[in-house]
């Protein structure tokens, strides 16, 4: 089959790797019909390359047609169309049962000492081939699918492998009260989305990135956006806007790859590292100053306010969180991969009902084949051609 595999800092490639095969009795092989590309992927595309083996297949959103399935495998069936949740998981753990599915039990990678194994997201968690790629095997398939109906197109359906899991459970998790505001930092598609979700809800959002695109994207969907090149107290400008005290919550959708406020990147990337044992824990206790967004977070939401994480830190980041600085504002931070079963019952129907509610028909910027999977990443990477979200199509 074709697949997008890693080779090195900046470069993947379209390349041929095996067909992937029925391993264990509740596996399922599924043939790819659209497969996104996330803030994740370029996260492993550049600074966290150091955990990438040459080869490696990349994609955490897929969906597609099961094609084959193991005999432990019941309610999915050949032919049915599925999308591929980003974090596997096994349904009957400790953790499955009390629907922290990101946290299962069956599929932690405990040599990481870290939660559920995930698609294509490096030695990291678990080492297991992503969803770029003509085929996928999905382990656990008996319960880490889901079944989603005939006839409307696939970016109905595609963005419940990660985006609008993600972005709802973050919305929850900022817990923004009704009447309530919200900030949310970072206009990626995590942004985006969760601005959408906010704002459906009822909350007013604010929300702020540089990019010119990414915040007209926003502002034509009715929410309020600031430039943080504009405004050198960014904090203080939010909290005039929300009666001196700040937001409610607010929500990091921009994670390890922050740029200072010149739009310069501020973080110290950690790539060039060769991949492997050694650079492993090396990276691992590599100082950073990546938290630029947190601690921006911080000082923007209000005293008693909750501070919702999306953006990834991961790489070990060792930097001296100022817990202190918490404490006394009294902040609640909340985070973790997305729990996706849990929330797919409250976001169907939005999917599926009159309408596009959410806009997901219209949320990606670019389709291409799956062959043009490098120039995508390069496009992405360098936000170029108005860039937000990329689908693949093998
Ligand atoms: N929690 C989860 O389950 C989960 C799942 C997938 C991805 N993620 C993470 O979510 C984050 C966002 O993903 P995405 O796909 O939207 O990524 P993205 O890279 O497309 O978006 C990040 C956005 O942040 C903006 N930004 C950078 N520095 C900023 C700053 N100082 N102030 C304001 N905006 C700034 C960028 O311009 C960009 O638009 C990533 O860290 C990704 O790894 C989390
Ligand atoms: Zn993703
Ligand atoms: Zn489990």
């Amino acid at each position: 089959m074709k697949a997008l595999t890693w080779h090195g800092k900046r470069d993947v490639r379209v390349d041929n790797a095996p067909d992937p095969i029925i391993q264990e009795p509740n596996d399922a092989i599924v043939r790819v019909t659209t497969t996104a590309i996330c803030g994740f992927d370029l996260h492993l595309y550049d600074v966290l390359g150091a955990f990438m083996g040459e080869g490696d297949i990349l994609g955490h959103e897929p969906m597609g047609i099961v094609e084959e399935v193991g005999e432990d495998v019941i309610h999915v069936k050949p032919g049915d169309r599925v999308v591929v949740p980003f974090t596997i998981c096994c349904g009957h753990c400790w953790m499955c049962e009390r629907d922290l599915q990101s946290q299962c039990e069956t599929m932690q990678v405990r040599e990481q000492g870290l939660g559920t194994a995930l698609f294509g997201f490096s030695k990291l968690y678990g080492g297991v081939p992503g969803g770029q790629a003509e085929y996928l095997r999905v382990p656990q398939a008996h319960y880490s699918t889901i079944k989603v109906p005939e006839g409307p197109p696939d970016e109905r359906f595609v963005y419940l492998s990660d985006v609008l899991p993600t972005t709802w459970q973050a919305v929850e998790y900022a817990g923004i009260p009704e009447g309530g505001s919200v900030v949310v930092f970072g206009l990626g598609p995590m942004g985006q989305m969760s601005s959408r979700i906010a704002l459906q809800k009822g909350r007013r959002v604010i929300a702020v990135d540089f990019v010119p695109e990414r915040l007209e994207k926003a502002r034509s969907f009715g929410i309020e956006v600031l430039d943080e090149q504009d405004h050198e107290d960014l904090p203080g400008v939010i909290r005039e806007m929300t009666d001196g005290r700040g937001p409610d919550s607010v929500i990091d959708a921009v994670g390890m790859e922050a740029h200072g406020p010149s739009g310069g990147m501020i973080s110290q990337t950690v790539t060039g590292l060769p991949s492997g044992r050694v650079a492993m824990p090396a990276m691992k206790h590599t100082k950073t100053d990546r938290l630029n967004v947190l601690y921006r977070a911080i000082d923007t939401v209000r005293r008693g306010g909750i501070i919702s994480l999306i953006g990834h830190y991961d790489g070990g980041i060792s930097d001296p969180i100022p817990m202190l600085k918490l404490f006394d504002r009294q902040v609640q931070l909340r985070m973790g991969q997305a729990n996706v079963k849990h929330w797919v019952d409250n976001i169907m129907p939005l999917l599926t009902g009159d309408g596009d509610p959410l806009g997901v028909e219209t949320f990606a910027t670019h389709r291409l084949p799956l062959d043009e999977a490098s120039y995508a990443y390069e496009m992405l990477q360098k936000k170029q051609d108005g860039a937000i979200k990329v689908l693949l199509k093998p």
